[in-house]
């Protein structure tokens, strides 16, 4: 397991599944948040790949995020798009409804900068978020992402064309301990 300082990464077990699938994807204003696609319902024993890990896909990491004290399930972490000529990756995460805003979603990214510069030996991380998504551009910002760009009206999101956020950390610019 990845260790932060109150969180840890590890892989996705199968009791997590109907959990997440409750909390995150069959909520469609989360989903349709964040994730570039339409919602559409998840049934029961779908492999859909943000539930169940393919072990065969080099190209995505995925894991469920717990609590270091009893272990509880708090959400998803995901080191994506792993491209090992450019020695880059991008990161996404997603916390239950109730272990938002507690200081979780910073630990997460700075546990997957760990995976990603040292464990995966990464040049380059890359966040996209929606722009008014308050809370991810500064868990991003704590563990030194940058702001690069903004994708003008690059996500449709129930109804409406939002702008995303662009956000990238460098290894060299990486500091292990987000900033308090
Ligand atoms: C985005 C998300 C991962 C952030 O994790 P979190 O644990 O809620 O965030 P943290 O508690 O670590 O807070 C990070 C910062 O955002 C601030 N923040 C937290 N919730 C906020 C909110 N609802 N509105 C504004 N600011 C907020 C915190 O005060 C903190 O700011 P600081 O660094 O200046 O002190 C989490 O809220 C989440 O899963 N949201 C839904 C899914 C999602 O948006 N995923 C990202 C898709 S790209």
């Amino acid at each position: 397991m990845l260790r932060g300082s109150t969180v840890g990464l590890r892989a996705r077990h199968e009791e997590d599944i109907p959990i997440l699938r409750a909390e995150l994807y069959d909520d469609v204003i989360n989903a349709s948040r964040a994730e570039s696609g339409p919602w559409r319902p998840v049934p029961p024993g779908s492999k859909d790949p943000r539930l169940v890990a393919d072990d065969e896909e080099q190209r995505h990491v995925r894991f469920s995020v717990v609590e270091l004290d009893g272990g509880t399930l708090v959400g998803t972490a995901t080191l994506w798009g792993i491209d090992d000529h450019n020695r880059s990756a991008h990161i996404g995460l997603g916390l239950l409804p109730s272990s938002r805003g507690k200081g979780y979603g910073t630990d997460v990214v700075a546990a997957l900068c760990h995976y990603g510069f040292v464990v995966r030996g990464l040049q380059r991380l890359q966040i996209e978020t929606l722009s008014d998504n308050t809370a991810m551009l500064r868990a991003a910002e704590r563990n030194g992402f940058v702001r690069e760009g903004v994708l003008r009206s690059s996500a449709w999101v129930l109804g409406e064309f939002l702008d995303e956020v662009l956000l990238g950390l460098l290894a060299q610019d990486w500091k292990r301990d987000p900033q308090g």
